[in-house]
């Protein structure tokens, strides 16, 4: 098949491009490259074609002649959403939804759209949520996903098969880390400070998952019958990856003996708390079958720390944290603060980027 990836110079890109390549497929990739130059580890796999571009300014032609889309571009968390929630709706909810459409209108059958857990925010009840159990939303990164999610069902039709990957928070060894991410967050804290530190009071529900199962199941979601998964939203994970966080913390003090555990309850202000049912896909989605414990991940992230010369410093750079590496570029007047780049004859100069709300602290949350 020929697969464009979307985002693919991102933390999960480079591991679906992978997955993809090993599968035999042709894989094309589209970022407009906010972070290509935050490598860590060098790319094993390359896709076959780079199309630099920012998904607002696609066209059908862009699109057109492939057979499947894997849409992972966006802004991809909460601190991100808060600095810029105009933003973060432009690019997550209408460029996207417009992508699909221009997707549709160039022939291209399967749209595999990368949404999020987080779509259910702060919920209630005892019983882990399944793809049936009401959106709750808690910040605009999630309702970004739920709008994107209702919009693009509207779409579904005899030519067309959305299909909707709620996934579970991420972790895991990419060629471009991120840091801002839990478990890789309190792994990096444990290996660089010689603390772990839980900056909410450590009883919020967070399912995990890790990004080889994430990339897995958009691989499946692509080669699957389409009477299978269409217009069908899946949550991606694993039932016995849903933690409390304070037991994701001690599953890396237990990877970690010498690091001292701190939960400071500092970012009481984050809602997000929810239990997740992945029976669907284990169940129903052909061939999927995740693999990766966080016991498994933390010995992964502890090898990534073996292999470099990481500090406190430096795991909370620009490089690891999306949020500062976007302030950086706008800082340095490289993208304009509508997150254009400044010699984009699109882009004005005139764009403010928005004043935080958000606590200072905000950049690197997880
Ligand atoms: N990482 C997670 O825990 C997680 C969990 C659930 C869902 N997701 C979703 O998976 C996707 C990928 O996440 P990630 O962790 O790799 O994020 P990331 O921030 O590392 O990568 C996102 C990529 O999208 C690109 N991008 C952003 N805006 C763009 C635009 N206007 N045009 C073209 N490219 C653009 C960026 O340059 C970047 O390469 C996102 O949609 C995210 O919401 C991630």
């Amino acid at each position: 098949m020929r697969i464009l990836i979307t985002g693919h110079q991102g933390y999960i890109g480079p591991v679906m491009v992978r997955a993809f390549k090993r599968a035999g497929h042709f894989v094309a990739g589209l970022d407009i490259g906010y972070f290509r130059d935050c490598l860590t580890t060098p790319l094993d796999v390359l896709p076959d074609q780079e199309i630099t571009r920012d998904i607002r300014q696609i066209s059908a032609e862009d699109l057109r002649g492939f057979d499947c889309i894997v849409h992972l571009a966006a802004l991809s968390n909460d601190p991100m959403g808060e600095l810029a929630p105009e933003l973060t709706l432009q690019i997550n909810y209408e460029a996207s939804v417009r992508t699909a459409q221009l997707a549709k209108s160039a022939g291209v059958r399967r749209f595999i759209f990368a949404s999020s857990c987080s779509l259910y925010g702060a919920a209630s009840g005892d019983e882990p949520l399944t793809e049936a159990a009401p959106f709750n939303p808690v910040s605009v990164y999630a309702i970004s996903k739920v709008k994107s999610e209702l919009a693009l069902r509207e779409l579904a039709d005899d030519s067309f098969t959305p299909v909707y990957l709620r996934n579970a928070t991420a972790f895991g060894v990419s060629p471009r880390m991120r840091f801002d991410l839990l478990l890789n967050n309190l792994m990096a804290w444990a290996r660089t400070a010689g603390n772990i530190r839980v900056t909410s009071d450590g009883t919020p529900w967070r399912p995990l998952v890790h990004i080889e199962d994430i990339a897995a199941a958009a691989l499946c979601s692509a080669e699957a019958p389409a009477g299978t998964v269409h217009n069908q939203a899946f949550n991606i994970g694993r039932n016995d990856c849903n933690f409390r966080i304070r037991d994701i913390a001690q599953a890396v003090a237990r990877e970690v003996p010498e690091a001292r555990l701190d939960i400071t309850g500092e970012t009481a202000g984050d809602l997000r708390s929810y239990r997740v049912n992945f029976d669907k896909a284990s169940n129903h989605l052909p061939g999927f079958s995740p693999s990766w414990s966080i016991e498994r991940g933390c010995r992964e992230l502890c090898d990534w720390f073996n292999c470099r010369h990481e500090t406190a410093d430096s795991f909370q750079s620009r490089r690891y944290i999306r949020l500062k590496q976007l302030k950086h570029l706008v800082a340095e007047r490289q993208l304009t603060a509508t997150l254009r780049w400044m010699d984009d004859e699109e882009s004005t100069t005139n764009d403010r980027w928005p004043a935080s709300t958000a606590p200072a602290n905000a950049d690197a949350r997880v």
